[in-house]
């Protein structure tokens, strides 16, 4: 179709404006593939810059996504770090060979072993607790207890709660299944099933939003999405989200459940030494803070506070399964909720 001359001049166009990887990356730009979308993630980044000179390029898309695109890339990808949300999909990068092992006294000081792989190629960055979020004038908090009381017919088409296809889901599933097995885990969604308030659709935020228009009473949720609606643009949000109620489920056995979002760098990193330092500062104290108030998601170095709402919520026991059993119980739990029909 093109003359073999054309076809020539499209050949060393694509090599000299860069449609192929360049063989040697300025040490002063980094790329991060997250699916991170918080306007705190974008001003971390910019302080990162400011005070490193490192440029950090950012793509953003679905954790799926950029997991598939980090894949069909391999070692040509222009990727140094990725961000993504819950251990079941850290664990599932690294099990795709996606990620690498990071020595760094620095992260290790910042962040916790258990909010690290054990083979350090992947740190949590924040951590979120799934729970239950209820009309204040409609539900006792005195008839409140664990994720397990949820079986209970007293909740019959009261429960909102997303499709099982959620990763959140899937590893709050995959935590009950490791403290009760996989028969119990079943019988589990199936009775949750049993009293939802209807197919399970939308996000998080929209299980709240029918919380508040009486379509059920209690959701289950990450944290987090209760303060983005009580500080959301939308004056309808806010007021809604002031009629709820938090309730840390299980304290008076294993804990609340808890996953987290995290960060690595990519197998092929052309800049390693610039993502460890984002890696370095994103776990620093203040960098923490920055997340923990304006996402309202909890801080994973212990220096740092977590924001006045969050404290206003309380101190809470949290599971403390490793983050790891999530990601290996991942495909366990996702064919539980299939056999238990939760959609
Ligand atoms: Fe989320």
């Amino acid at each position: 179709m093109f003359p073999m001359r054309n076809l020539l001049f499209i050949c060393i166009s694509l090599v000299l404006f860069g449609c192929s990887k360049p063989s040697a990356t300025p040490a002063a730009e980094i790329t991060v593939y997250t699916h991170r979308h918080y306007p705190a993630d974008q001003a971390l980044f910019d302080a990162f810059s400011r005070e490193s000179g490192i440029t950090v390029n950012v793509l953003k898309a679905k954790a799926d996504e950029l997991i598939k695109r980090l894949e069909i890339e391999g070692a040509e990808s222009a990727a140094d770090v990725l961000i993504t949300v819950d251990a079941g999909r850290l664990v599932r990068a690294k099990e795709k060979g996606l990620l690498q092992a990071v020595q760094s006294d620095t992260i290790s000081e910042r962040i916790p072993a258990a909010m690290q792989d054990p083979d350090s190629q992947w740190f949590a960055l924040t951590k979120r607790a799934r729970v239950l979020v209820y009309a204040k004038d409609r539900v006792d908090v005195a008839t409140l207890s664990s994720y397990e009381s949820l079986m209970d017919e007293q909740w019959r088409g009261r429960i909102l709660v997303r499709s099982s296809q959620n990763i959140y889901n899937q590893s709050l599933l995959a935590s009950i299944t490791h403290h009760h097995g996989g028969e119990a885990a079943e019988a589990w969604a199936k009775a949750v099933v049993a009293n939802m308030a209807r197919t399970p659709k939308g996000n998080d935020r929209d299980q709240i939003r029918a919380v508040a228009a009486g379509k059920g009473d209690l959701a289950i949720v990450n944290t987090y999405y209760l303060g983005l609606l009580l500080n959301a643009d939308d004056p309808a949000d806010q007021a809604l989200a002031g009629h709820m109620g938090v309730f840390f489920p299980n304290q008076g056995d294993r804990g609340t459940h808890i996953n987290v979002s995290g960060i690595g760098v990519t197998a092929h990193a052309p800049n390693r030494e610039g993502a460890i330092k984002l890696i370095e500062f994103l776990a620093r104290k203040d960098s923490q803070e920055v997340f923990a108030q304006s996402n309202y998601e909890y801080p994973v170095n212990p220096q740092a506070q977590a924001g006045e709402l969050l404290q206003s919520w309380g101190e809470f026991k949290s599971d403390t399964v490793p983050l790891t059993l999530l990601g290996e119980l991942n495909t366990e739990a996702a064919q539980t909720f299939d056999r238990a029909g939760w959609r």
